[in-house]
């Protein structure tokens, strides 16, 4: 079981400095020796560059904050990824703000007929820059891999779109922009959000989600947002919205997800340590990706 991991030191996709240190920040909390004790053979590839901005407040054409910068680290993000996937090594991404999948994605959709998507996440990120209420293009991926958005970032490695909305499934929603809700409807996005979660419970929400996207897809990859989980147990992130999923209920997500086998590339994501307590929130991460990896206690 060969594993690549990719730091992406990435805070130019939204306003709140630090989320840069996101990658050594889950590196420093272990996830290598977590990975390596579950028995994969880890390459770490070390961090992705990152140019700086221009200037503060960098509103490029569009409404996009940091539009160059964003492309050019997702660019290089995309080409890794896909490289690794060609080599047969399963990628495990780290953030740096969420506009890192749209180099994963872009990276990994290539290598499937009909990829899946997991969107662990308190947002939809499929805001556009004519539906954005921020320019920051961390509201942005999802959008951008149905090929909606900026074209510098839907034709990364020149194909869109990456994914079809159908075969998209968005799990903890609880903060959608209007724009975000209508493309949902018209798309066919599915969107389990903390409502549906609260009332079927987390373990039917899963095993809706794998056997649909099993059914449907040929891979599947997981994109999961610290700021899915509640604010109170993973406080680390710039866009925290009350009454997320608890640390039970993402756990056993993860060790679903794990059972199943249905997963192909997996990337963690909005994990800022300036915002942190004590490291707790990169400690989460690396607790989800044992649990995703097949940590058991029996
Ligand atoms: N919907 C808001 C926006 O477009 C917040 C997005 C938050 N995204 C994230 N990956 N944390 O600005
Ligand atoms: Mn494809
Ligand atoms: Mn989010
Ligand atoms: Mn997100």
């Amino acid at each position: 079981r060969n594993m690549s991991i990719i730091g992406v030191p990435m805070d130019l996709g939204q306003s709140r400095r630090g989320v840069d240190m996101g990658p050594s920040a889950i590196r420093y909390a272990g996830v290598i020796e977590t990975l390596e004790n579950l028995k994969y053979n880890i390459a770490d590839l070390g961090d992705v560059a990152v140019s700086r901005p221009d200037s503060k407040d960098n509103l490029q054409e569009g409404n996009l904050r940091n539009l160059k910068q964003v492309f050019e680290c997702n660019q290089t993000l995309a080409e890794m990824v896909d490289e690794e996937i060609a080599e047969k090594r399963f990628p495990l991404v780290l953030g740096g703000d969420h506009s890192i999948a749209i180099g994963t994605l872009a990276g990994t959709a290539k290598h499937y007929e009909n990829l899946g998507v997991i969107w662990y996440d308190a947002h939809g990120d499929l805001n556009s820059g004519e539906t954005s209420p921020s320019g920051n293009i961390h509201g942005m991926p999802l959008a951008v891999s149905l090929g909606i958005g900026h074209e510098k970032l839907t034709n990364i490695l020149d194909y869109a779109p990456k994914v079809n909305p159908e075969n998209i499934v968005i799990v903890g929603a609880r903060s959608l922009d209007p724009g975000e809700k209508v493309l949902i409807r018209e798309q066919g996005v599915t969107v389990y959000s903390m409502h549906e979660i609260d009332r079927l419970g987390m373990p039917q929400v899963m095993e809706e989600s794998i056997n649909y996207l099993k059914r449907r897809t040929d891979g599947v990859h997981l994109s999961l947002d610290l700021d899915g989980l509640d604010p109170e147990e993973a406080p680390g992130v710039g866009t925290p919205v009350m009454g997320g999923l608890s640390y039970r209920e993402s756990h056993l997500a993860m060790e679903m997800l794990s059972e199943s086998d249905i997963l192909t590339s997996a990337e963690f994501v909005e994990v800022n340590p300036i915002l942190d307590d004590k490291n707790k929130t990169a400690s989460m991460a690396v607790g989800l990706i044992g649990s995703l990896f097949g940590e058991k206690l029996k």
